[in-house]
């Protein structure tokens, strides 16, 4: 019989709804059926660079999921979206190439294996951490924003939706109550997948997304055009990475000094109520997207992917992304996931049913 293996499972980049259920099925599939030893690595590769590695690590038993974990949102982990080890800032602004010391903390916890679970960055990082250390790495994709090409799903991204559909639901009364054009601007980064996919599904009016054009003349002709029907409001969904009329993104600076998206629903709400005279209110629904309930979708492919993973690892095939595609679980070279970034289909069903539907979505060439 093969000796048990002792792996390591971490959680890296921004956090979603899904990501205790992927370590849920991990734990269950690794310890419960297999009988390894599983070992929560902390806050990404930064559990890999506290002195001693042991201190901060979390033993993971199926015990542990017996109860709340497969509902609850955020990781049980912790994780970061910045402190890439290649090029890691230290506090009096310099960077620094730590990646030899997050190896040297693999090594010492006497893994045979990794999983990591992230987006596009996170994956990159792990990928050259594990070719620079020989660490046998598989990997499982999750982004609220569904960039990741070669996978039709990403865990987080169905619950970001959903929240994201719920807010429009919340909307819409009160829309009409106060004969309002309501502005939601939901999150994606620089993709629009969660505003199509919510507007649509929220009966949005107005749906602007990164990928196509738009003018304030199309936008306030379909609310000039709703009230002559007699509407007396609308609903506007804006994916934050949507620009101004000018072509400028709209941006936050952090404290940390990282850079992000936000305050384009904003913009949009004063734009239209000049040239409609229309009274607008806006709601920028941000981090609620990240931390809910997972949704059922969710929890399902956090299930499948974490016991492939984990059966990846079984079957000696690394180096590997977890991936949905064509209604079933496959994997892919994870240098082949990353850089396969994926848009809004311009030519998909979501943008031919929006437009089928009489929906705004911006300019299209004629
Ligand atoms: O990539 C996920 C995401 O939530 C984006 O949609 C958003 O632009 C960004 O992360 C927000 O990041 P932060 O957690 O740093 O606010």
């Amino acid at each position: 019989m093969a000796k048990p293996k002792r792996i390591g499972v971490l959680t890296s980049g921004g956090d979603c709804a899904g990501l205790n259920a992927v370590l849920r099925a991990v734990v269950l599939r690794a310890a419960g059926h297999y009988g390894w030893d599983v070992i929560g690595i902390r806050n990404g590769t930064a559990g890999l660079l506290e002195r001693p590695v042991e201190a901060d690590i979390l033993q993971m038993e199926p015990g542990l999921f017996d109860g709340t974990l497969l509902r609850r949102g955020g990781t049980i982990l912790g994780t970061t979206n910045k402190g890439d080890p290649f090029d890691y800032p230290l506090p009096d602004g310099r960077r620094v190439d730590r990646s030899a010391e997050v190896i040297e903390g693999y090594r010492r916890l006497g893994l045979d294996a990794l999983i990591g679970i992230g987006g596009d960055g996170s994956q990159a990082i792990l990928r050259r951490l594990a070719r620079q250390g020989g660490i046998d790495l598989v990997t499982i994709p999750k982004t609220i924003d569904n960039d990741l090409g070669h996978t039709e799903l990403s865990i987080g991204y169905s619950s970001a939706v959903s929240v994201a559909t719920d807010a429009l639901d919340h909307l819409q009364p009160t829309a009409a109550s106060h004969s309002r054009v309501m502005v939601l601007e939901v999150m994606g980064r620089d993709a629009g997948h969660i505003a199509i996919a919510a507007g649509i599904a929220g009966g949005a009016d107005v749906i602007l997304i990164p990928e196509l054009p738009y003018s304030l003349e199309g936008l306030a002709a379909k609310i000039e055009q709703l009230k002559a029907g007699g509407r007396n409001f609308a609903l506007v969904v804006v994916a934050e990475a949507v620009k101004t009329e000018k072509g400028e993104a709209v941006k936050q600076t952090q404290a940390s000094g990282g850079v992000n998206y936000g305050g384009i629903g904003h913009y949009l709400a004063a734009r239209i109520a000049e040239t409609t005279g229309s009274e607008t209110r806006v709601t920028v629904l941000g981090h609620l997207q990240r931390g809910g309930q997972p949704s059922d979708r969710d929890r399902l492919m956090a299930s499948i992917f974490g016991m492939h993973a984990v059966d990846l690892i079984a079957a000696g095939c690394f180096d590997r992304m977890v991936a949905w595609s064509g209604r079933t679980v496959v994997d892919i070279p994870i240098a082949e996931a990353i850089a396969g970034y994926k848009a809004v289909d311009l030519d998909g069903p979501l943008v031919h049913t929006a437009r089928g539907l009489g929906i705004y979505l911006g300019e299209f060439a004629a």
